[in-house]
């Protein structure tokens, strides 16, 4: 991407957790690229990336701030929390930075769940963009929950012949889709859902590309009336170094020895939890399908336990390599990699799509499930564990991702997706293009 001289300023305010916050610092990459100056707000207690990573880039703290460490009590008490006591703060730190940015700052760029962002936005006339780090689908679903009422909703979801009905014009969305989109049970996340649509934003900014989610992206454009623009994903267009962990490389040498296409990688993204017996029913799965594997458990992922139960070290030490957490994207580009059983985050799914690897999909909670219905359904590259996760179940399902051959087909279907996503984010490709388009409407603005 070539450089512009045009050096307005953009604030960013990520949430500060390692699926949201990578994803807002890439789009802060690729718009720095387009010739913008960047500067990054983060709340005090959450200061969770390096700045020394991010040398082009100029970082603020948004004081009063509440722990991520308080998600744990209740995430939707947590966010409503976060949201209402950095309001005031935060349209400080924007005062501020208008002083010292000249009043030259182009547009405040949000994470939906930073919405608090909004109230800074208005009071000083700048324009405020929503960013999803999640698929355009889940918006469609939040722009559908914010609507309901939420009382009547709750009882009716409970009907099956409600819950398989398909919400209007959304193919192939299921009401029972929509039940699963928060952190837990979904009642106190209507509110949230509510609070998010309700702000009157300038613009939106999606991490998808156009070809896997067009219908969703038409229904939203419609129903907001603001410019939505889809411009991922971004992970290809402007990698950037944020991981909140630490890499362990050696897994990639341990791949270096296996056959081509025969490992199976498994991580569960940045926040799934595990009870001791689903670990140990998925290492007997694992050890039984015959294939190797390599997995990420990170410390404090399995319930009630420190580290892995002797009986899983034991299992694994025959068949798999075990790391606390990987640089996924080089393990998924690895030509030993046939396969990652995934939680179905949005970030893992795009980066498996773009490197043709199918999955097996346990998603958690969040969008997770209706990204999984995507792999399986639509997309037509993966097979979603549903129920128990039991050895028999697991090692099928392995055995149908790598071994089986239903597998060629899918593999097949995820290499053309592949192919597609690298058209999109080439010149003159769809995400290309609307990427060019959002910085022509902050110009135009
Ligand atoms: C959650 C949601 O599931 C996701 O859909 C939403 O967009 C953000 O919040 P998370 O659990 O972190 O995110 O999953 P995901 O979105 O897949 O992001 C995980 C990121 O961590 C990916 O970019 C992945 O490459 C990275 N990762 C994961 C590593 O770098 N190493 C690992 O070992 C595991």
């Amino acid at each position: 991407m070539e450089k512009r001289t045009y050096k307005k300023w953009i604030v960013l305010v990520p949430f500060p957790e390692q699926g949201h916050l990578t994803t807002m610092m890439q789009l802060g990459q690729a718009l720095h690229l387009k010739g913008f100056s960047i500067t990054v707000a983060l709340g005090e207690s959450n200061q969770v990336i390096s700045p020394q990573h991010f040398p082009d880039f100029h970082f603020v703290i948004i004081p009063e701030s509440v722990p991520m460490s308080l998600k744990k009590f209740g995430p939707a008490e947590f966010l409503k929390n976060l949201n209402k006591t950095s309001e005031a703060s935060f349209k400080e730190c924007i005062a501020q930075l208008l002083l010292q940015h000249d009043n030259d700052i182009a547009c405040i760029i949000y994470d939906d769940l930073m919405y608090f962002s909004q109230y800074a936005a208005e009071e000083f006339k700048i324009p405020s963009v929503r960013f999803s780090t999640v698929s355009a689908t889940h918006q469609v679903c939040g722009c559908v929950l914010s609507k309901v009422n939420a009382e009547k909703f709750l009882v009716e979801i409970k009907d099956p012949d409600v819950r398989d009905k398909l919400v209007e014009n959304l193919h192939p969305l299921k009401y029972k889709h929509l039940e699963n989109l928060g952190m837990g049970p979904l009642e106190p996340f209507l509110e949230i859902f509510r609070e998010i649509g309700s702000r009157k934003v300038s613009a939106m900014i999606i991490n998808t590309a156009s070809f896997l989610e067009s219908s969703s992206l038409s229904w939203l454009q419609q129903e907001l009336g603001i410019p939505v623009f889809p411009i991922g994903p971004l992970h290809i267009t402007a990698s950037v170094n944020s991981s909140i962990l630490e890499e362990d490389m050696s897994c990639i040498e341990w791949l270096n020895k296996q056959k081509p296409r025969s490992v199976i990688y498994i991580s569960f993204g940045s926040q799934a939890q595990m009870e001791t017996k689903e670990v140990l029913e998925m290492a007997w799965g694992l050890y039984n399908s015959n294939q190797p594997f390599l997995w990420v458990i990170r410390p404090g992922s399995i319930s009630g336990s420190e580290w892995l139960p002797e009986e899983v070290s034991k299992i694994v030490s025959e068949k798999g390599y075990i790391v606390k957490w990987a640089p996924q994207i080089k393990v998924l580009e690895h030509p030993a990699v046939g396969g990652y059983w995934c939680h179905s985050g949005w970030n893992s799914t795009l980066e498996s799509i773009g490197v043709g690897v199918p999955m097996i999909c346990r998603p958690f909670h969040g969008e997770q499930k209706l990204n999984a219905m995507y792999i399986e359904s639509v997309w037509k590259i993966g097979v979603e564990i549903e129920g128990e996760v039991e050895r028999g179940v697991v090692e099928r399902a392995v055995t149908r991702l790598l071994v089986d051959e239903e597998s060629a087909s899918m593999r097949e279907r995820a290499l053309v997706l592949k192919e597609k996503v690298k058209a999109a984010v080439r010149s003159g490709g769809s995400s290309y293009n609307a990427l060019d388009e959002f910085v022509n409407y902050l110009e135009r603005k």
